[in-house]
């Protein structure tokens, strides 16, 4: 009789273990996904940096080339002050890395094009913008399932770029070009970091 009871007992607490161990995050897995598809990429967009600089001529492949200044007007820049990209929500944090991506799907395409026109024998820089467009897509999607999971709504679908983008003359498109290689470089960190957040928080 006693061991029964203490079965019983067993159970009940077992249960109220369950009961009290708060929801698993639907979209956990999705947010481990989406943190390693960002680490992955990360070696990724300093070795397209480092390759669409040496492929532009001077002064882009001078040694130690750098623009930190140079801006380029749309494309998203990720440095943000710590402590507000610290305490951001979720909905927040989310929503910008889905607004930075789907601007870059853009401008990798507008990058891809402007190279294929000034330097169609760099293949292997092309088939980087190509495959860093493909992860923006991936990570898109990674995103949407994530936040439809959360309830959070996903922006409208924007097309940021008009088709007068392309009428820029081609020192012009280099220097965008850079400027696009260089905050997409920057984003993916900061998605890592984003990710790392969010994968605390929600652990598979
Ligand atoms: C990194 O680049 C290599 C070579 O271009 C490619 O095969 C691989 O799929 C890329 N990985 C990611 C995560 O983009
Ligand atoms: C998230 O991205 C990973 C890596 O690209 C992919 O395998 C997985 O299917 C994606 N998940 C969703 C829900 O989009």
């Amino acid at each position: 009789l006693h061991s029964t009871l203490a079965a019983q007992n067993l159970l009940v607490s077992l249960v109220l273990v369950q009961l009290a161990r708060p929801d698993p995050n639907p979209s956990a897995a999705t947010i481990s996904q989406t943190y390693n598809l960002a680490r992955l990429l990360q070696a990724n967009t300093t070795k397209l940096l480092n390759t669409y600089l040496s492929t532009q001529g001077s002064p882009f492949s001078d040694p130690g080339f750098s623009a930190l200044g140079l801006r380029w007007a749309g494309v998203p820049v990720a440095t943000f002050p710590f402590l507000a990209w610290r305490s951001m929500g979720d909905s927040e944090r989310l929503a910008r890395n889905y607004g930075a991506y789907a601007t870059f799907d853009a401008f990798l395409q507008l990058v891809w094009d402007d190279q294929d026109e000034l330097c169609p024998d760099c293949s292997e820089l092309l088939t980087m913008l190509g495959t860093a467009r493909a992860r923006t897509r991936g990570l898109l999607a990674n995103l949407t399932s994530i936040m439809a999971a959360m309830g959070i709504p996903t922006p409208p679908a924007t097309d940021p770029l008009t088709s007068e983008a392309a009428e820029v003359g081609a020192f012009e498109k280099k220097c965008r070009g850079y400027v696009v290689c260089r905050e997409y470089h920057g984003w993916v960190d900061r998605t890592v970091r984003d990710f790392t957040l969010l994968k605390a928080k929600y652990p598979a």
